[in-house]
This record gives C-alpha cells, structure tokens and sequence, in this order.
C-alpha cells in the first residue's frame, strides 16, 4: 500500500551511503493496525542504525519474494481464537504448504501480539516462528509473545533484536535504538497517556421498542491535537462500575478506608484493575482453595466450553463469593487481577465533518444473572456514568488499512448491520467532503425498522441526495423467515458482482463469528453464480479481492 512504498522511499533517501545500507524486511499481520504501528516503529529503529527497512503487509508477499530475503522481521497479531489476521491468511496458506519453498538463506525473527484472555495465545505468531524454522531458516532472536500491554516488551525486544539483524556491526547499535515514541499524528495521547476529553453528545440511537439500547456518543477533540481519519478506532479508557467496587469492597471484609501499599482500594478497584471478566489467575486461586466441586472439574479436566458455560454471567464478585467471607484478603486479590484496559470502537464520523468531534456508535451491553444487572464495562461507563459535558480518557487508534479507496471514482460495497454501521457512515461523510463520484452501496439491518433503523434520517438523505447509490435494508425480525443482510447480497448478486468486476471494494464491519462468516460464504457463492466459476476459481477471486486490498473487515 502507500505507506510500505513511502517508507521504502524513506528508507533509501535516509541511508548512509548509497548501496552501503542493509536491507531488512519487516512484515506485518495486523487486524486493528497495532501491528502495522509496531513495524512502522521498528522501521524507524532499524533505520536509525543504518538499515535500510522496508514494510510490507504479509500478503504482499508471494513465496518468490519470501526466498529473495535475507534478513526478515516479521511483527503479527492474532485474530480471534488464535487464527491470523486478515492481512495475513493468504501468506500463511502458501507459508504451510507442502510446495512452500526451503528458506536456507533467510535470518528472521518473530514478535507476536495477542492477549491471554483468549484461547491460542499469539498462534499466528507462533505458527509463523515454527513453520520458517521447519523451512530451514535460522532464528536471530527468540521470538517475543506480549499480552495486550505489549509497548514496553515490544520496543525491548526490538532494542536487541535488531542490532542483532544487521550484518555489518554498528558501533554502539543498540544504545542508538529508543523506544518507539508514542503515536505520532495523534499528538502524543496514546493509551498509556489518553487525553481528557469532553464527552458532548451522549444520546439513544434505537427506539423504546428494541431489545437493543445503541447509543450515539460524540467526544470533543477540544485542544488535543489528536487526529484521525475515516476507519480509525477509537479507544477508550472506562472506569469500573461503583456499584460492583462497593460490593466487592464489601466482600473482601475492607472498607472505603482501606489501602493497598498507599493506594485508596477504591481507586484500585475502580480506575486500575479488571473486575468483570474473572482473571485466570483469580479463578485458579479461588479454585485451589474453594473446593468448589463444579469448578473445580471445568478447571482440572481442560474443557474449554465447559470452563466458558461455568463462567459465563460470573464477574470476579462471584468468584470470590465462591470462597468463605474473609477466605481472600484486599492485598491478595488485588495481585490477581489484571490491568484495566481501554476498549476500542469503530469510529463514526469523518473529521472532514463532524471537525473537533469524534463519534460512536455503542451497544450498551446490559444482562441480569444470578440476581444483579450487570453491563458490559466500557458501554456502560459510557452510556450511564459520563453525563454530556463530563470527560473520559481517549486515544485514536489507527487502522491504517481500513480506509476509503485511494480511488474516488471506484465503488463502494459496505455490509454493516447493527452497530456495524459505525465505520460506514465514517467512510459515506468522507467521500461526501471529498466530492468522490463513486458510486456507494450499503447493506444495513437488524431486527426490527420500528426501533433498530439507526440514522434512518441521514441515509434517507444520503440516498436522495445520491451519495448512496442504493441501500439495501434486511430486518430479521420484521417477518416470519429471517432475512440478514447477506440474503439481501444474494437477491442482488448479479448487480454486487458487476460492482465487484467494475473495481468495488467491499468492505464488512461488525460481528465476526456468525454474520460476517456468513456474508464470506455468501460473498463467495455470488461470485461463483454470477461468474460462472466453481468453487475454487471464486476462491481465487476472492483471494485476488484480499491480495488487492479490495476486501476489508473490521470484525469482531
Ligand atoms: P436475529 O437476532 O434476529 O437472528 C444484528 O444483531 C442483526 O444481525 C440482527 O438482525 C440479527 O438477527 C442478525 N443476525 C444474527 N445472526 C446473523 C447471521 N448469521 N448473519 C447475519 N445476520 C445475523
């Protein structure tokens, strides 16, 4: 894309001495951009000690292009459960092949991003790292798996890593290589450093009806600095409800007094520690010492499914109430936790429009279990305790590879029902600013048109203005056999195909276990219908699509 051949231009302009500079690849797998902003920083280091960088995104490179490189250094996330991310599939299908070539000549050296919360912990990474090895290419440093946290370990590992890349010693290398310095066009608020921002807008989306309560919310950029562009995310920094703080306060026998090494508990427990999600840590305690017959044979026999059911509707209050009152002290508990982290959301303005402000477009997630509502952590800080004209921590979060086409004139396929509009009603604003011809088409649903038809007023407008081409609309829940929005793809294939052959790029934001895995298949099946080819061959264009980068997701 842009940015690799911008840094490659960089890169040479930036060496030494003409033809004296080493070459180094740095490939990113990246699903919501860290990755990519890591490489980036990588780049910057490595040029820093007379490298010659060049990123790339991992399926920009064939097996040909894999066997010409020497010296590699390759940065990728997990996706999900432990598959790749988007960016990274097709290089990974040809990496694992049978045919995939021997790699004798290749040094190389892996740093994986993921989160532990989650199943397959940095398995792209660590499949990548065992699979180059298998091929014959030689390690130059271990590879490095971070959890979420993961900027400190990161710019370490880089620290040594990449002096150790360079062939050619440079004198006092490795002193030479700082930290990456915090986002650059985003003024230096990150996540380590969010800014204050004034929450202006915070308003109810979905009418009384729905079972769904999404919310509107627009935060001010005030004097910040902080950019951002069309398909950024935006992280935010929630603070724990208060409620579930008291009752745990309660039940570790503390008070509001209490403190923890100098620290107020309260503020612990409220602005610096996880408490809805139980952590494993906590959950191996509390079952070590509970005696918990039901727990303790999810924990012990592995079952996966078994451990989520039991968990499932069971914050760390629960788990704790799983032990005696006093079996746990304040200090201990706190050791268990894990760090609060920010929630990122799709960004649903385009700055072009909406200037100081940035919006959102949030689901309130909100439940009753075992005799106390409980709500997601971050939608709810948001909807219920920022009040309009009160602040939260932010910072952007770019997704570099989540944007318009470069193309103004190229058209537009978007499938974002729910929430999944966000990004969408991002990207319609932005070519509305830039006056782009190209023809726009959306596919938006959810249950109900009654109470879920989100910014039925601004696509109306859209469309009769004609900055929507067409709006194809799917409400599950308004007749008897559900339709979904890819029933609507395929009742229009014919036309999403000759979009598809006139250059469109189909981009797809929203839930990923079950809708966007389905608007996949139905993807695939209209290509194959309306093309005429088998299975394979629409596979292939489908592949083609990615490889073009005329297939983005951003799912989760
Ligand atoms: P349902 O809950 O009525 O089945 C947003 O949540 C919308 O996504 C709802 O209309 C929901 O329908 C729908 N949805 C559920 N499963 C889906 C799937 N596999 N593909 C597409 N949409 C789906």
């Amino acid at each position: 894309g842009l940015n690799s051949r911008l840094i490659a231009r960089e890169s040479t302009a930036g060496a030494p001495a003409a033809g004296a500079a080493q070459p180094l690849h740095i490939l990113f797998g990246t699903q919501t951009g860290n990755a990519e902003q890591v490489a980036m920083d990588a780049a910057a280091s490595a040029r820093a000690i007379g490298m010659a960088p060049e990123v790339r995104g991992l399926d920009d490179i064939d097996m040909a292009a894999l066997s010409a490189m020497r010296h590699l250094v390759i940065v990728t996330s997990t996706y999900g459960e432990g598959e790749m991310p988007d960016n990274a599939q097709l290089f990974w299908e040809a990496l694992s092949a049978d045919a995939a070539p021997r790699l004798e000549n290749l040094k190389f050296a892996v740093l994986a991003l993921g989160d532990t919360g989650y199943d397959g912990f940095c398995q792209a990474g660590k499949l990548i790292d065992t699979r180059l090895e298998q091929l014959g290419a030689t390690r130059i440093a271990s590879r490095l798996d971070c959890d979420i946290d993961f900027e400190d370990a990161a710019a370490a590992w880089l620290g040594e890593t990449l002096p150790l890349a360079a062939e050619k010693q440079v004198p006092g290398a490795s002193a030479a290589i700082a930290p990456p310095a915090p986002l650059r066009d985003t003024a230096g608020w990150s996540r380590k450093n969010p800014y204050a921002s004034t929450l202006a807008v915070n308003r109810r989306l979905s009418g009384p009806g729905s079972i769904k309560e999404i919310r509107h919310f627009e935060f001010d950029l005030g004097e910040s600095g902080l950019a951002y562009e069309a398909g950024d995310a935006l992280g935010v920094m929630p603070i724990n409800d208060p409620a579930l703080v008291n009752l745990l306060i309660t039940r570790l026998g503390a008070s509001v007094e209490t403190e923890i090494d100098g620290a107020p508990l309260a503020a612990l427990l409220s602005s610096q520690y996880e408490i809805s999600t139980p952590s494993r840590d906590l959950i191996a305690e509390v079952e070590r010492r509970a005696g918990h017959e039901e727990l303790t044979h999810v924990v012990r026999n592995g079952d996966k499914e078994a451990l989520d059911d039991f968990l499932w509707g069971r914050d760390s209050l629960d788990l704790l109430s799983l032990l005696p009152q006093g079996g746990m002290s304040a200090a201990e508990f706190i050791t268990l936790l894990k760090p609060l982290q920010h929630r990122a959301y799709s960004i649903s303005s385009s700055p072009t429009e909406a200037g100081d402000y940035v919006h959102l477009t949030v689901a309130s997630v909100r439940y009753h279990a075992s005799g106390r509502d409980r709500g997601g952590v971050c939608s709810t800080f948001m909807a219920d305790r920022v009040a309009e004209g009160a602040s939260a921590g932010i910072f952007v979060s770019q997704n570099k590879a989540f944007r318009v086409p470069g193309n103004d004139d190229a058209p537009m396929i978007m499938v974002g029902p729910g929430t999944g509009i966000a990004p969408f009603r991002a990207f319609l604003q932005e070519r509305r600013a830039r006056g782009a011809k190209g023809r726009n088409w959306l596919f938006f649903g959810d249950q109900r048109r009654e109470s879920d038809f989100i910014y039925e007023d601004e696509l109306s407008t859209m469309s009769r203005d004609g900055l929507l081409t067409r709006l194809d609309l799917a409400f599950s829940r308004d007749q008897d056999a559900k339709i979904y929005v890819q029933t609507r793809m395929k009742e229009n294939g014919k036309a999403l195909f000759s979009w598809l052959e006139e250059g469109a790029s189909f981009y797809v934001c929203g839930d990923a276990s079950r809708m966007a895995r389905d608007v996949d298949a139905a993807l695939g099946e209209i290509i194959a219908e309306h093309g005429g080819m088998s299975p394979e061959q629409a596979a292939d264009y489908v592949a083609k699509l990615k490889r073009d980068k005329r297939y983005l997701r951003d799912v989760y």
